[in-house]
């Protein structure tokens, strides 16, 4: 048997959990199980090819779960509310609840969340659980903002893992991910758009003036979540490498593509793509919130990246703005 602790990693082959096994793949202390619902996948082999023991299981088969975390002594939690949105099979799923499909993803998230923790709790060897969680929006807007159901999905997760394992939470401690910078690169509702005359056009419904925590996932995770793990639990913070207005950020992107950049903002009700609309009312709200009351709302037991002890030394936003390929996403 090995003398290495064990750290289980839901969602290694994605953001977040990519970012922890990559972490944790360098540490000596430490062997990695990486869970994944497809082992054969690309991504996984890469993970097994570095070392970590690739394990099949599923957040919808609590089952799975359990025989995933055995042994384990720490497990990175993290569940997909844009994949379960965005998955064909779910819109059925959704009629038959008679939901709209974010509000059904919500309630899925938050079963899976549960199902996560249920099976958390019942691993003896466990030290450290670490939860990918967001701010409760209904309940630090005091009910304003009631909509942004992809926050109070995994908030509601959180505070069932409270309330009804104690033990658990006494080794818990919980990773907010800031916004992910990725949005400008990846995803076809955030990316920038060159208008006629030459300028990258930031679109969307954020005041541009509101500071919010900025993270890239895919790298920053791990090296917070190590933190997390390494020091006392109950600690909860919020990643991000850079707190910055989304006005800054696109002056960053100017100095360091030398291209011409602005914020362009929709009114309420409005975005790049028609949405459904659940949809557009939990953006709405969305942005409402951050710019009321902040990304993490006003919850006083969060704590930042620098805070901790093992502070981690993260890259700013002009590097990851440098890497990126833009012509790619804005042409020459
Ligand atoms: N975009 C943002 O700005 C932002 C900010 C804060 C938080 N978030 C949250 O980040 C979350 C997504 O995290 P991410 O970006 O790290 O993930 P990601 O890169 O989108 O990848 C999703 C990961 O989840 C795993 N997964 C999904 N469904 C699963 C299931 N049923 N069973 C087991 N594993 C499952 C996938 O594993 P396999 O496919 O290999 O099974 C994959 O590793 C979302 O909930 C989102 O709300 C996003």
């Amino acid at each position: 048997m090995s003398s290495k602790k064990l750290i289980v990693i839901l969602g290694a082959t994605g953001n977040q959990g990519g970012s922890v096994a990559e972490t944790f793949l360098r540490e000596p202390e430490w062997r990695v199980r990486a869970v994944t619902r497809n082992p054969l996948g690309s991504k996984a082999q890469a993970l097994a090819a570095r070392g970590a023991d690739v394990v099949k299981a599923d957040l919808d088969d609590p089952s799975s779960l359990s025989s995933a975390f055995e042994d384990a002594h720490a497990i990175f939690a993290v569940s997909d509310f844009w994949g379960l949105f965005g998955d064909p099979a779910s819109q059925a799923k959704a009629e038959a609840a008679a939901q709209p499909l974010n509000i059904w993803a919500a309630n899925h998230e938050t079963q899976q969340l549960k199902d996560v923790i249920d099976a958390a709790a019942k691993i003896p060897s466990l030290e450290r659980f670490v939860l990918s969680s967001l701010s409760d929006a209904t309940k630090w807007s005091g009910g304003k903002y009631s909509h942004v159901y992809h926050f109070d999905s995994k908030a509601n997760g959180e505070t069932y893992g409270r309330e009804n394992h104690p033990e658990l939470w006494a080794k818990t401690s919980i990773f907010q991910a800031g916004y992910f910078l990725s949005n400008f690169v990846s995803n076809p509702i955030t990316l920038p758009r060159k208008n006629t005359s030459g300028v990258a056009q930031f679109i969307g419904g954020l005041d541009p003036d509101v500071e919010l925590p900025f993270i890239a996932a895919e790298e920053d995770t791990g090296p917070i979540v190590r933190a997390l793990v390494l020091e006392p639990a109950t600690k909860e913070v919020i990643g991000y490498r850079a707190r910055i207005t989304l006005r800054g950020l696109i002056e960053t992107f100017s100095q360091v593509t030398g291209m011409k950049a602005e914020a362009v903002v929709l009114p309420k009700g409005e975005s790049v793509v028609p949405f459904p609309p659940e949809l557009q009312r939990e953006l709405d709200d969305n942005w409402a919130y951050w710019k009321e009351f902040g990304y993490y709302g006003s919850d006083p037991a969060i704590v930042d990246p620098q805070d901790l002890e093992h502070a981690p030394k993260l890259n700013s936003v002009a590097d990851y703005f440098r890497k990126q390929d833009w012509s790619k996403i804005l042409g020459s």
